[in-house]
């Protein structure tokens, strides 16, 4: 039935018209280089020249907007599109810190709960997730994914799909999400961002495509380019990955965004002449919607005319568009998003805060904890709370908030949340920041009367996201001098690091007593981070992404291939595949993450020591708490291919689970294995299994494995 409404309008339409459905403009916000008059604007969106506007949020705003669009001829309703990565005004961890809990049902709740507050704004499409798959720290968007895991990160992938957009497009409690950034973003050459990407079919079709495979299969509307070229073509003008695979292999039929000016950006890329050239490039490989680019509105008409375009591709785009605004149910009504007594009633409630506190605890990594330093007692110990980030509320929330000072007073930040617990001194010591050491001498004051310190520090809000690309991922600014001094008091230190990326703080690591890797946490972070210091919730955070130990080890994921000389003996690596001067092994490896409890791993079996053809085999063992309190494991199941006709990785995450249990508790743990489980792809980029033997394992990290074993494949 859309079908033939969406027929039945581009019937009516010109091409004019039709282009206009292709161009989103950004209203007076900018997440990019703003390259035109707002004025200009307006006239296009009355004009019918407009299809969709970014960066217009609330009810008035968009109910503004929405008024302008339907004074143009055909009155087609604009579809209005924002960053709403890790919540609207109730703020989540980012995504990376989220991807740490592992819990899928969190993640869905988390994105449900932005898509509830965004779509009650009146807001009908997030650009989110962002589902590039990242292993370069120094590369500022890592806190936008899931990490460096494709198994990992297309569970999140479908989880977020999911959470946006709810049981079915056009609930007015969710909204479109759109899978990024096609493709190969994370990728960028050095970890700089938009920079080239060069890398082999293989690793692009095995570790960075199935997470937007995922997306597209769990149904997500809407899909946005990238900014980098992949193997010499830019992704925005890449037939390839747009038609080829996107729209041919993978069937989708929702619509292709462009990032922001991404296809007039084939100009200095040098792959296309001039902006009428990009605009050819950029809907021929498959791109419909421009975004800030004004490519598709000075030139495509032209091109049509040329015979440049055919008419058929310009309407297959503009069909897609226009599906999705019926679907979203904007011509039954246009303003169905924009009911100011909803917004006022859902933006930042307390059912929001709660999933906020709920998963953002689950976020927290605890990476050290000698001597059970934590848990730390309510009373009997003076606690002094400390550092640049302690008491800031901003921090916390991270980056691509679209937050107001309304809701970022309710931030709760670390001092705040500690103090909720029990009675703590506090000293700043220095700014966010912290650029000199002026206040160090009465941090150090402060920490000499307490007992035990817990030291917040870490990078700023604004230096991880887009273009935020670092080479010194240490701790800005004075920030390790402030840990000798207070080391040097001889209290016990907890620090309690905020980023939104792997940081290199080695002095930290290697003395610091215990260590809670907290992410930007969010609106609730300090009183997540409170709950875990206290032990009123055992951490069970695993990490989702290598933590080096230098800058030079970079890009260091866990799963690495074997070489001819692999270091075996980590004393003997003379001509063996090592550095000279660095360990090869990271500070914390991917999957890392302690607990107040003890978990014990025995009694592996297997349903068969092989299998064939689509026989299925069954992994189990006991997974026990044997500590004296209650917690909750992340098991996860590796799998090495030994020999095959292309070298594997030495691990790859094939499953994982999240299991619950009370002291003394003891559970029989399952994975199947299939076919699929085993393949991967071989040269010719055939997706299959070979025959031959694998390494199972089964760990608590990927750098803690508690049990393996063997299985072949007959044929
Ligand atoms: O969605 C973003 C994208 O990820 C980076 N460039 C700007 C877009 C719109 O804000």
């Amino acid at each position: 039935q859309i079908e033939r409404k969406v027929t039945a309008l581009m019937q009516k339409m010109t091409v004019a018209e039709k282009v206009g459905q292709l161009n989103q403009l950004s209203d007076r916000e900018a997440t990019g280089p703003v390259t035109s008059e707002y004025a200009a604007k307006l006239e296009a969106v009355r004009s019918g020249k407009v299809g969709s506007l970014l960066n217009v949020a609330g009810v008035a705003s968009t109910r503004a907007m929405q008024e302008l669009a339907l004074q143009s001829r055909l009155k087609i309703p604009l579809l209005f599109g924002l960053d709403v990565i890790h919540g609207y005004r109730t703020v989540f961890p980012v995504p990376l810190g989220e991807a740490a809990s592992w819990d899928l049902e969190a993640i869905e709740l988390s994105a449900h709960i932005a898509a509830k507050e965004a779509s009650a704004a009146g807001v009908h499409w997030t650009f989110a997730p962002m589902v590039d798959i990242a292993r370069d720290p120094r590369w500022g968007r890592v806190m936008e994914g899931a990490g460096e895991d494709t198994y990992l990160g297309s569970q999140i992938a479908v989880a977020r799909v999911h959470g946006f957009q709810g049981k079915k497009l056009g609930a007015t409690d969710a909204v479109m999400a759109t899978a990024k950034h096609f493709a190969a973003y994370g990728a960028a050459i050095a970890g700089r961002d938009y920079n080239a990407v060069d890398m082999s079919e293989q690793q692009l079709y095995e570790v960075y495509l199935p997470p937007f495979k995922a997306a597209a299969d769990a149904g997500a509307a809407t899909f946005m380019n990238s900014f980098n070229s992949l193997n010499g073509v830019p992704a925005t003008g890449n037939s390839l990955l747009q038609r080829d695979i996107l729209k041919g292999a993978w069937k989708f039929k929702g619509f292709v965004v462009s990032d922001w000016g991404s296809v007039r950006e084939m100009v200095p890329h040098g792959y296309a002449a001039d902006l009428s050239d990009a605009a050819v490039k950029a809907i021929n490989a498959g791109s419909d919607m421009d975004m800030e680019g004004y490519a598709y509105t000075q030139h495509l008409e032209q091109a049509i005319k040329d015979g440049k375009v055919k008419m058929a591709t310009l309407d297959d785009a503009v069909r897609r568009v226009l599906t999705k605004k019926f679907e979203l149910g904007l011509f039954d009504d246009p303003y169905r998003y924009s009911d100011p007594a909803r917004e006022q009633a859902v933006l930042g409630n307390d059912a929001h805060r709660a999933a906020a506190l709920d998963v953002a605890q689950k976020s927290l990594v605890l990476l050290k904890n000698d001597g059970h330093l934590l848990p730390l007692a309510r009373s009997g110990q003076r606690i002094a709370v400390i550092g640049p980030l302690a008491d800031s509320r901003r921090d916390l929330e991270g980056g691509w908030v679209p937050g107001d000072e309304r809701t970022r007073a309710r931030v709760i930040s670390i001092l705040e949340g500690m103090r909720g617990k029990a009675q703590v001194s506090y000293a700043q010591a220095c700014a966010p920041g912290c650029a000199g050491t002026e206040g160090f001498a009465a941090a150090v004051e402060t920490a000499s009367q307490a007992d035990i310190i817990v030291l917040a520090v870490g990078e700023t809000w604004d230096l991880s996201g887009e273009a935020k690309s670092r080479t010194d991922i240490s701790l800005p600014g004075q920030q390790e001098a402030l840990f000798r001094v207070l080391k040097a008091t001889g209290k016990p230190i907890v620090a309690v690091l905020l980023a939104g990326r792997p940081l290199v703080f080695n002095t930290i690591a290697d003395q610091a007593d215990a260590i809670v890797y907290a992410w930007f946490p969010g609106s609730e972070g300090g009183n997540a981070v409170a709950n875990v210091l206290f032990g009123d919730y055992n951490p069970s955070a695993k990490l989702p992404i290598t933590l080096p130990r230098s800058v030079g080890q970079i890009p260091l994921s866990y799963t690495q291939y074997s070489t001819g000389r692999p270091v075996v003996n980590k004393k003997d690596i003379v001509y063996k595949s090592a550095y000279i001067d660095a360990p090869t092994t990271p500070r914390y490896a991917f999957g890392h993450g302690l607990s107040y409890t003890d978990f014990k791993y025995s009694g592996l079996t297997l349903s068969s020591p092989s299998m064939a053809g689509r026989q299925k085999v069954t992994l189990s063992f006991d997974l026990a708490n044997s500590g004296k309190v209650e917690g909750t494991e992340i098991v996860q199941f590796y799998l090495r291919d030994m020999v095959a006709s292309v070298v594997r990785p030495l691990k790859e995450l094939k499953g994982f689970q999240k299991v619950h249990l009370k002291p003394g508790e003891t559970r029989r743990v399952s994975f199947t294995i299939d076919r699929d489980t085993l393949s991967f792809y071989n040269s010719k980029l055939a997706w299959g299994a070979e025959a031959g033997d694998f390494k199972l394992m089964v760990g608590s990290a990927s750098d803690d494995i508690r049990l393996e074993t063997r299985l072949t494949l007959t044929r």
